[in-house]
């Protein structure tokens, strides 16, 4: 079986964190998004996978090479203008060979049990297999009628309110039958939600639902993103196992003053530095090569690779991207900080998401 994971998107409503860092590298727990995905497929034995990528395909390439780290085998496609979800899977047809693939959106942390949904397709001969996932709100994602017997009715994009009848959502996960391709013209933008599916419904065609409980998170927005995060560290995922008696992780060459106060759960990564009289509150990240200098106090927050907290500042509920500078007794909260932001001495940051990479701020 063959996999092709969508990793195009912009990431617009994640900027500016995705100006510099795909979201698919954006990091969960020190590792980057994308990772936890290939692992899982190749968990279930799926080893041969397409990345479809249409910009800052560099970072992502650097990181997975040709797959042979993670224990599988990567082709990565690339697009001049992005061509939409079919449209991408339709550019790497010549990689499927003719066979049935597994299409996934990359930017979705599920558990969802691929074996049993690959099985699930081939017992129900279906043209089409699509994940499904409850959700408060379905309007921001694909809704999803189904019949009795779980064959899916309706499809339908990003519902208006007064359109809702299900809590029930496309989960970005597709079984398709090659067939499923020629209804994609090459090389144009395509979208397997407002066309593909919508069409083959039309025309009486086999697509089922494989409903799922499992644990599901779409990393669209910061806050899902910061969610993410904390929800594997309070160990809601099967893919991440928190040590059980401390739910502390101190990272290889990582230097914790022992006046700090950690309170769990904490990831530390490697060859961090933690000073005196610090407190740090989870859940919490901090990212390799980061420092927390005497006295700060850190708390609910997703702190980047090299970042320098310097003394007596206080960061809360925020999101700090690689090598910032937080300068001495300031307060970030609420806050995403891009990557080699500077913030001066002193400086007060409350609920602030504009900043540009790079900028001095005070
Ligand atoms: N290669 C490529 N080219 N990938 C793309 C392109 C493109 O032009 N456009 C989007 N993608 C990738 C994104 O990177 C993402 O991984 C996936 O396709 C879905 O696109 P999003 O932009 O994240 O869509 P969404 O979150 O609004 O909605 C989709 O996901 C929901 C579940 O999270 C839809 O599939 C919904 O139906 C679904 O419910
Ligand atoms: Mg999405």
């Amino acid at each position: 079986m063959k996999a092709v994971i969508l990793v195009g998107g912009l990431g617009t409503r994640l900027r500016p964190l995705t100006l510099n860092t795909p979201k698919a590298m954006m990091p969960v727990l020190n590792k980057p998004f994308l990772e936890y995905v290939i692992r899982r497929l190749a968990r279930h034995k799926v080893t041969d996978i397409v990345l479809a990528i249409s910009h800052l395909a560099q970072p992502i390439e650097d990181h997975f090479g040709n797959g042979n780290r993670f224990g599988v085998r990567l082709e990565y496609t690339a697009e001049e203008t992005a061509l939409g979800t079919a449209g991408a899977v339709k550019n790497a047809e010549e990689y499927l060979e003719g066979e049935a693939c597994l299409v996934l959106n990359g930017d979705i942390f599920t558990d969802l049990d691929l074996t049993a949904m690959m099985d699930f397709h081939r017992r129900s001969r279906a043209l089409a297999t699509i994940a499904l996932t409850p959700v408060e709100d379905p309007t921001i994602y694909g809704l999803v009628e189904t019949d009795d017997y779980g064959r899916i009715t309706r499809f339908l994009e990003k519902p208006r309110w007064e359109d809702v009848t299900t809590n029930m959502i496309n989960a970005g996960t597709y079984m398709l039958e090659s067939q499923v391709l020629s209804y994609i013209p090459p090389q144009t933008n395509f979208s397997f939600e407002r066309q593909v599916f919508p069409y083959l419904l039309e025309r009486s065609e086999p697509i089922y639902a494989f409903p799922s409980l499992c644990y599901w998170m779409d990393i669209g927005t910061p806050e899902k993103y910061r969610r993410l995060n904390f929800d594997l560290l309070e160990g809601r995922s099967n893919q991440y196992q928190p040590d059980t008696t401390t739910n502390i992780s101190i990272g290889e060459y990582s230097e914790c003053h022992p006046t700090a106060i950690v309170t769990a759960p904490v990831v530390i990564g490697d060859s961090c530095s933690i000073g005196k009289n610090t407190r740090l509150t989870g859940p919490l990240v901090i990212g390799n090569g980061s420092n927390i200098t005497n006295s700060s106090v850190v708390e609910n927050s997703i702190i980047w690779q090299n970042v320098s907290v310097e003394e007596d500042t206080n960061v809360r509920q925020s999101i700090i991207a690689n090598g910032c500078i937080i300068g001495a007794g300031s307060l970030i909260t609420d806050s995403i900080v891009p990557d080699n932001v500077t913030v001066a001495t002193g400086y007060r940051m409350i609920n602030c998401s504009d900043i540009q990479p790079g900028a001095s701020i005070g």
